[in-house]
């Protein structure tokens, strides 16, 4: 019996088909129309075609693209936070119009499949940005990039035949389908998500070892899509995980396998989004920390938690464990929160990112008590190369 968690929609979307599939409309259609993706965009539409998306199976028409911003659910009334969208600008756009199958390729010609393009629409983006990032102001990495997207969003179901190089990681990139083997070969039943768009701290690993007391095993999933530039460059923050995968954790209660989407900095909603994405890769329960998903002072502290009781009761398959903000206390001897904590903040150890981040880049590691050793030596390495 299949004792793993349901994709959210019920059934794992697989959007990947052979080129001949298609060959009725490659080579039967001597006018097909072109669409050179950038690679944020191809890796979109790799993340539809996986399954990583489910229920989505292409980008989002306007149906769904305004209940998703209004309501944060799609059309067929599901629960879903995060346009997932394909915009163009308004030259390219007169090219199109719904009804026709348009070749996907990349900046160099390289074909990738086909969008079979349904909706064409403009759409408001300062409306988008006040609902779904709560600020229109453009200093937010999120805001600046939908406000650089294209004014029109072509919406309808894609098929790829081709699959996206990402050069890095290859070991690493598993699609739903494989981590849904791959944790059915463990035989974990209870399994628990991380995302991460940061090196490995002593904070996520006191969460994750947390949630792996509960659970049969630890999905961790970092982000290895764009980010904004102030984080860690991503080869050392996978290196990181590398290093804690190797030495710290039990091997036969962990994986890992990296989360192919771009950072949007979303806070609350792109919690939920990031948990909708773990359920489709098999994880019954996703760790909630401190500020998830969030960026300057855009949010509060638990707001990524608290959007989860917005939704109702098995509306969201997955279930959420939450943490409140951890550090460690030199009093309890240990890493603790405010929940097991009673001792003043006077007696805990916590630096900012900023502070860490200097001290990386003069070549020291920041205490032990924040960053193991050998972490923090890699991430030292990292920023040496990177400065
Ligand atoms: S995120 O943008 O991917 O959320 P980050 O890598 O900092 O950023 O966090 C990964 C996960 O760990 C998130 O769920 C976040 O809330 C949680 N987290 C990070 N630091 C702490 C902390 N000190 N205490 C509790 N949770 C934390």
């Amino acid at each position: 019996m299949n004792l793993l968690i349901e994709p959210h929609g019920g059934e794992l979307i697989n959007r990947i088909v052979e080129r001949e599939q298609l060959a009725h409309i490659l080579e039967g259609n001597k006018n097909l129309k072109k669409l050179a993706l950038s690679l944020r965009d191809l890796t979109e539409a790799e993340n539809i075609a996986t399954g990583l998306y489910s229920p989505l199976e292409g980008f989002m028409t306007e149906k769904d693209y305004l209940k998703v911003v209004e309501e944060m659910h799609l059309d067929n009334g599901l629960a879903w936070t995060i346009p997932v969208v394909l915009g163009v600008d308004e030259e390219k756009a007169k090219e199109f119009e719904p009804g026709d199958d348009i070749l996907l390729t990349d900046y160099d010609g390289v074909e990738y499949g086909v969008l079979f393009l349904d909706d064409m629409y403009t759409y408001d983006k300062v409306k988008e940005a006040k609902l779904v990032y709560k600020t229109d102001e453009r200093e937010h990495p999120g805001v600046a990039n939908l406000y650089k997207r294209g004014n029109v969003l072509l919406g309808g179901k894609i098929s790829l035949f081709k699959r996206v190089e990402h050069g890095l990681f290859n070991n690493y990139r598993l699609d739903p389908k494989d981590t849904r083997a791959l944790i059915e070969e463990k035989g974990w039943k209870r399994v628990v998500g991380f995302q991460t768009r940061n090196p490995i701290h002593r904070a996520h690993e006191y969460i994750q070892k947390c949630a792996l007391e509960i659970c049969d095993g630890l999905l961790l999933t970092p982000l290895v899509g764009e980010t904004k530039g102030s984080d860690v460059p991503v080869e050392y923050r996978i290196e990181s995980y590398e290093v804690v995968m190797n030495r710290i954790y039990p091997q036969d209660r962990t994986g890992l396998s990296v989360f192919p989407a771009a950072m949007r900095y979303a806070g609350p909603r792109e919690a939920v989004f990031h948990a909708l994405c773990r359920q489709n890769m098999g994880c019954s329960y996703f760790i909630v920390g401190r500020d998830h998903a969030g960026v300057g002072d855009y949010y509060g502290t638990y707001d990524s938690q608290e959007i989860f009781h917005e939704f109702a009761f098995c509306e969201i398959g997955i279930e959420p464990l939450c943490f409140e903000h951890a550090f460690y206390c030199k009093k309890c001897g240990s890493m603790a929160t405010a929940k097991t904590c009673p001792h003043d903040s006077e007696h805990h150890i916590s630096l900012s990112g900023t502070k860490v981040r200097s001290l990386l880049s003069a070549g020291k590691r920041p205490p032990e008590e924040l960053t193991r050793p050998e972490v923090a030596d890699v991430l030292i390495r990292g920023m040496a190369k990177s400065s």
